[in-house]
């Protein structure tokens, strides 16, 4: 049994999953929130599994020792080894990329781009989800080896940004046409609009809706949503 007054745990490896954090005020603001952005040791993308997981796990005994009710992994680096991380905690941790995922299946993408980090696209987690659902739709990905970090520390070049952004996502279109791309990191929601700016064309998919609605989701089902009025 949950207890209904206790926070929600987010957690990221910087300040990206705040892009989750301003969804879930939004849906839920009776909800406390504990942020955990691991901003000493971002970027997560270019780590090792097992870096990745330890940091991960120092992360989530923080949070859990907080009590949290639920963890949302903000981070889509973390989330892709998310089966690896729930057997060490008792609390019920919301995988970014398995929410994404689903909005996919769902929608019935014939196609659809994915820009994250090296290590989510190199994990294939992605692929591997959704075509649990969708076992024809091409995910054409590619791996961004700065955004990221630019973002986290408040590097807002527009030229650095932009110029990263067409890379890796000429690359993208150069492979497949998509209409959809997904935002597969939360740094990249920060930087929305230079994506909107460089590819007008293109739907984008921010994956903090899809986590924020399956919190609301879980807790409304564990009846465990906070009653007060502001978090
Ligand atoms: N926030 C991470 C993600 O969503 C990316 C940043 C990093 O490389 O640490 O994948």
């Amino acid at each position: 049994m949950l207890n209904k007054s206790n926070p929600i745990g987010v957690m990221d490896s910087g300040i990206g999953g705040l892009t989750v954090v301003r969804e879930l005020q939004r849906i839920l603001p009776g909800e406390d929130i504990i942020y955990f952005g691991d901003s000493a040791n971002c970027p997560y993308g270019n780590k090792t599994a097992d870096q990745i997981f330890e940091l991960s796990c120092h992360m989530l005994q923080f949070l859990g020792s907080n009590g949290v009710k639920c963890t949302a992994v903000a981070c889509n680096t973390i989330s892709t080894m998310a089966e690896r991380l729930r057997p060490c905690f008792d609390f019920r941790i919301i995988s970014i990329v398995e929410e994404a995922a689903k909005y996919v299946i769902r929608e019935k993408l014939s196609s659809v781009g994915l820009i994250g980090t090296e290590f989510t696209v190199a994990s294939g987690k992605y692929a591997e989800l959704i075509h649990q659902g969708a076992p024809d739709c091409h995910v054409v990905g590619k791996g961004s080896p700065l955004l990221a970090a630019l973002v986290d520390r408040g590097d807002f070049n527009q030229h650095d940004i932009n110029l990263e952004i067409t890379t890796q996502v000429d690359n993208i279109l150069s492979r497949e046409k998509v209409n959809d791309l997904i935002l597969g990191c939360t740094h990249y929601p920060i930087v929305e609009e230079n994506f909107h700016e460089c590819y007008p064309q293109l739907h984008l998919i921010n994956p903090a809706l899809e986590q924020a609605n399956a919190v609301k989701t879980y807790l409304a089902e564990q009846n465990a949503l906070n009653p007060q009025k502001k978090g």
